[in-house]
């Protein structure tokens, strides 16, 4: 027992150091091996902590260590110091004590090394790029090309002029899209366009139309902002009348997310003279178009004569999700509005990605990375076709429209796809419930093909038929 009554033991002190990582300096480690103690409450308030020099001893580090170490957790108001006495932990309010980090969000993991890494994507998972054929150099390229004095001030709040006349350029050959740099605003993906639109948009209680199936983010916006919600189907736009009066509709006429459909010629058209005649605004998400089955189709924005469209692109299916880059076409006099929430929300984006990216886009490396994609995502998807064929699941109907990042296998009504969905996630297949982008669908997994090679998808679809076969056959989960 030394001066102040506690043990090395009493102190857990051992434990604590040894969780710590051994990288950090001595001093660090000891302060956050004390601190975890203290706010666990397994040192009381009021606790008189040993003396620098018996501490240092037993742990037979230096006293200068122990010293820092104290220094800082006074600096932050663990500790207390009495002149002649020594030192005391500081009595903590109920609150900050305890203060495990949460769990929730998968956390990064860190290497051997010492560096940290994102889990990577789950076994046919849906929505991510084939991250294995990235040309990586060639980023590299055009990220070095961003470090100038130039990129290192705050940009543009609307985006980089630069990467502006890109995306025109872009959607003006790819997409038949008339527009003018000063129409686009970038944004940090299709998600944040889209709270930017219903902030601006929508007010509490306004009626809001979103698609069915869809994508989960949206709701949550819409939700945010108070808007009542009433769901559609691509094919309730035969009669758009029957709709009832709205102030936005979120849509998907492109590709539908999962599914893949696209909104036909004549049912746009339909929409777009309703929304003139209704004042309603037609917000166009299209998040993977450039992948459609055959030639990319026109936007929908670009048959709109009367500004009732706004349309929402991203770069996280076509280079990477982790670039958080993304764009908002808009009519020219809601751009000041957006920008208003812009300024309040964030002080603009990351400039050298953007600088980056608009030097990727000029030198033509983005289109002829599209091409191999699109060319790559469509063996994969008949890789993955094949092993499916050749499998247990063979018996399961198709339900998607070809083309894009992932398809969708029907399933028995009396299969829960939700209860499926957690179950392979503890396998490492990271499929999703078709349910749980539209409660009322036919029950079904929504399988990727893009991220992973043929070896990776043979593992998951084996695992698939290991826990889907029995199911199958006995008509239960
Ligand atoms: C249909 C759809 N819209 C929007 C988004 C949001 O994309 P972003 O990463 O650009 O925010 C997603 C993401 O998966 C999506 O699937």
């Amino acid at each position: 027992m030394d001066e102040s009554g506690l043990t090395r033991t009493d102190l857990g002190l051992f434990l604590e150091l040894n969780k710590q990582d051994p990288s950090l300096p001595a001093y660090r480690r000891l302060f956050l091996a004390l601190r975890q103690l203290i706010l666990n409450h397994r040192i009381d308030g009021g606790t008189r902590l040993p003396a620098t020099r018996s501490l240092a001893s037993a742990l037979k580090i230096s006293r200068n260590t122990v010293k820092s170490a104290y220094e800082l957790l006074q600096a932050e108001g663990y500790i207390y110091t009495r002149t002649g006495a020594g030192c005391f932990v500081a009595e903590l309010p109920k609150a900050v004590q305890g203060g495990e980090p949460s769990v929730g969000m998968p956390q990064p993991e860190r290497t051997q090394q010492g560096g940290w890494v994102s889990p990577g994507p789950g076994l046919l998972q849906p929505g991510i790029p084939a991250l294995d054929h990235f040309p990586y150099r060639r980023w590299q390229r055009a990220m070095q090309k961003s470090v100038s004095s130039a990129g290192l001030l705050a940009g543009d709040p609307q985006g980089d002029l630069r990467l502006r006349q890109e995306i025109v350029r872009w959607l003006g050959a790819q997409r038949g899209m008339p527009v003018d740099a000063n129409q686009v605003l970038i944004t940090s993906g299709s998600q944040q366009g889209i709270y930017l639109a219903a902030n601006q948009l929508v007010r509490a209680g306004d009626r809001v139309l979103l698609e069915r199936p869809g994508f989960p983010g949206s709701e949550r916006v819409f939700k945010a902002v108070g808007a009542q919600i009433d769901y559609f189907h691509q094919q309730d736009l035969d009669g758009v009348d029957r709709l009832g009066k709205a102030r936005l509709m979120l849509l998907t006429p492109s590709r539908n997310f999962p599914l893949g459909h696209t909104l036909s010629a004549d049912r746009r058209l339909a929409l777009l003279n309703w929304a003139q005649q209704n004042d309603l605004w037609l917000l166009e998400d299209d998040y993977d178009s450039e992948f459609a089955a055959g030639p990319a189709l026109s936007a929908m924005y670009s048959l709109d004569a009367h500004e009732r469209v706004i349309y929402a692109g991203t770069f996280s299916r076509t280079l990477f999700p982790g670039l958080r880059l993304g764009y908002l076409v808009l009519p020219l006099a809601l751009v000041q509005g957006f920008l208003q929430t812009r300024r309040v929300i964030d002080g603009g984006l990351s400039l050298p990605a953007q600088i980056a990216l608009a030097e990727f886009m000029a030198c033509g490396d983005y289109g002829r990375h599209l091409r191999r994609m699109k060319r790559l995502y469509q063996q994969r998807r008949q890789v993955l076709e094949r092993l499916i064929a050749a499998s247990a699941l063979d018996g399961l109907a198709l339900v998607d429209a070809g083309g894009g990042m992932n398809l969708c296998l029907q399933l028995p009504a009396s299969l829960n796809d939700q209860a499926l969905e957690k179950l392979l996630a503890l396998e490492g297949v990271s499929v999703r419930a078709l349910s749980g982008y539209d409660p009322q669908q036919s029950r079904g997994l929504v399988v990727g093909f893009t991220a992973q090679d043929r070896d990776a998808m043979s593992h998951g679809v084996a695992i698939l038929e290991r826990v889907l076969g029995p199911l199958l056959a006995t008509g239960q989960s």
